[in-house]
């Protein structure tokens, strides 16, 4: 990984608490396409502060949740107590062979090393197991939605992350599936979902600010944010499973 992402892939740990309180979750059928109703054991992999653990965790799983940052994971064990959380990477877990009947990866793949991680989900992984891949993404349809990303991507040069996962042969093809939902936020959440985002937290502090005064601006001003005190995020969730071969 390059030194840029690698910084990016490390500044979670400053942005634990806001992380936790501006995240979305992950809808019902999100959980229902990408793990198998007969799997007891999984690995919820770079699980940050637990937003997915916590759903899998309501499922009735039994939850392994791995993740290298000490901070994110504080949150976590805070927000799913009756998940395993344990220290670790995408490329090197610490847990035994075959021992779970499925990993997810939300809102973290573009962070590993792919052919290493793809060799550990495969190992950690029994036979015919099954790995989902998925990110949340905002629905650019909605006019203040794409100028919002406009402002908090400005100067970014790291490309989108939501992108088919390359698992390598020892999966099958991935499949795909999308699910449209949206969740409700308090408009000054804005600035602080601005603030949460690794491109913001890597930036100078004069440029972070200055950042932050354009979404300030645009929650002041945009016809269907101006005077309100929540608004309805438009999210879609870009899925995509494969099954151990
Ligand atoms: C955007 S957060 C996603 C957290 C959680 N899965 C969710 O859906 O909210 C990305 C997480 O990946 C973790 N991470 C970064 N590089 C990693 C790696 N190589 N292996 C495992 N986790 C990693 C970060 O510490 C961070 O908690």
């Amino acid at each position: 990984m390059d030194e840029h992402r690698t910084t990016r892939a490390a500044s979670f740990e400053r942005g634990a608490a806001v992380y936790q309180a501006t995240r979305p979750s992950y809808p019902d059928e999100v959980v229902r396409w990408c793990v198998p109703h007969d799997a007891r054991d999984v690995l919820d992999l770079a699980a940050g502060t637990g937003k997915l653990t916590q759903r899998l965790v309501a499922f009735g799983f039994d939850v392994v949740a791995v993740e290298p940052s000490d901070a994110m994971r504080a949150e976590l064990e805070r927000a799913a107590p009756d998940a395993d959380a344990r220290p670790g990477t995408a490329e090197r877990t610490g847990l035994p062979d075959a021992c779970v009947d499925a990993v997810t990866v939300a809102q973290a793949w573009h962070w590993f090393d792919p052919p290493t991680a793809a060799a550990e989900i495969a190992r950690v992984l029994r036979p015919h197991g099954s790995v989902a891949v998925l990110w949340n993404v905002r629905d650019q349809a909605t006019d203040w939605v794409a100028r919002w990303t406009r402002i908090v991507h400005t100067g970014d040069s790291l490309e989108p992350s939501a992108r088919v996962p390359v698992l390598g042969d020892r999966f099958t093809e991935p499949e795909h599936h999308e699910v449209a939902w949206s969740t409700p936020m308090p408009t000054a959440d804005l600035r602080v979902l601005a603030a949460s985002r690794s491109h913001l937290l890597t930036l100078p502090d004069d440029e972070r600010d200055a950042l932050l005064d354009q979404v300030d601006d645009l929650v002041a001003t945009h016809p269907d944010l101006r005077g309100r005190t929540t608004v309805d995020v438009p999210y879609r969730t870009l899925c995509w499973r494969a099954t151990r071969r």
